[in-house]
């Protein structure tokens, strides 16, 4: 398929994992994929490879938390392929900590990172997405948001809030075309899972033990949600806004 033909897209955390596989997705079918990361030397490897199977992308080293990098990332944007349709901020963090164990300034950075990026993102995204008619931003939450382990209370309010962002923003702008939706995934298989399961325990051991969790009986692929953000961009969704898309193996339907 070639669904996104002459269009445009920012990945932010492009430079790995969900992001990573959603660029390589959707040059795939055709799209011009922006590859932004604050880890400059990832995005250019993943443009790299887009670039090498004949694709379109431009890696751009863009730091979410800061309003500046964030205006020049969709400057840059427009400058380079003349129009933006579509977002994916798969930019994040993984943190851990109870409110007495996490400290202000790791509080902060994950709420910076995993919620307040995703508002700067669209502050600059959204002009330009409306300039061609509409288009969808697809932000990438955690079924944390809804349901949550121990000890990790800066990361679930960020997904949290991204849920509730994600509500907000599809309401202020379902009447111009532009759909936001946001996915929230089980565990999947990134560097920000394996540095989340070397804190538990041997990583595969607890990689393993984490996948039998889930109904399906393992974690996720990144390409799996790199599915998912492609179908919410598409045409196929277009009746589809305001939601937190569950794509977790059935593991927050299970009674363990
Ligand atoms: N992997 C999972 O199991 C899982 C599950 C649920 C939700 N998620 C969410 O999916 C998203 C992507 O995670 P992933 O697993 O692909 O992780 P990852 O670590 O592989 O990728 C995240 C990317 O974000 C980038 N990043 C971090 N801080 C940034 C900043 N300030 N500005 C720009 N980029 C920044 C990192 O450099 C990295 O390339 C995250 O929001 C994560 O919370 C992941």
């Amino acid at each position: 398929m070639m669904r996104f033909k002459n269009k445009t897209a920012i990945i932010t955390g492009g430079g790995s994992g969900i992001g990573q596989a959603t660029a390589i997705a959707a040059a795939k079918e055709g799209a011009a994929v922006v590859v932004a990361d604050i880890n400059f030397e990832n995005a250019k490897v993943v443009a790299q490879s887009i670039e090498d199977r004949g694709g379109q992308a431009l890696p751009i080293k863009s730091d979410v938390t800061k309003i500046q990098e964030v205006e020049d990332m969709v400057t840059s944007a427009i400058e380079h392929f003349g129009r933006l349709n579509y977002v994916c901020y798969s930019a994040g963090l993984q943190t851990y900590g109870t409110c007495e164990t996490t400290d202000e300034r790791n509080w902060d950075m994950t709420l910076d990172v995993n919620l307040k990026g995703m508002y700067l993102v669209a502050k600059f995204a959204i002009p330009e997405i409306r300039k061609q008619g509409g288009g969808a931003i697809v932000n990438i939450s955690s079924v944390q948001g809804i349901r949550c382990q121990k000890n990790v209370l800066a990361y679930a309010t960020s997904k949290g809030g991204a849920i509730a962002l994600t509500r907000a923003m599809a309401m202020d702008y379902a009447s111009e075309n532009i759909r936001v939706n946001c996915i929230c995934p089980g565990s999947i298989d990134t560097p920000l899972l394996r540095y989340g399961a070397a804190q538990h325990g041997p990583e595969e051991a607890v990689l393993q033990e984490w996948g039998s969790n889930h109904p399906i009986g393992r974690i996720g692929r990144a390409a799996e949600i790199a599915g998912t953000v492609l179908f919410l961009w598409s045409d196929s969704a277009q009746f589809l806004l305001g939601q937190p898309i569950v794509v977790d193996g059935g593991l927050t339907s299970v009674i363990l």
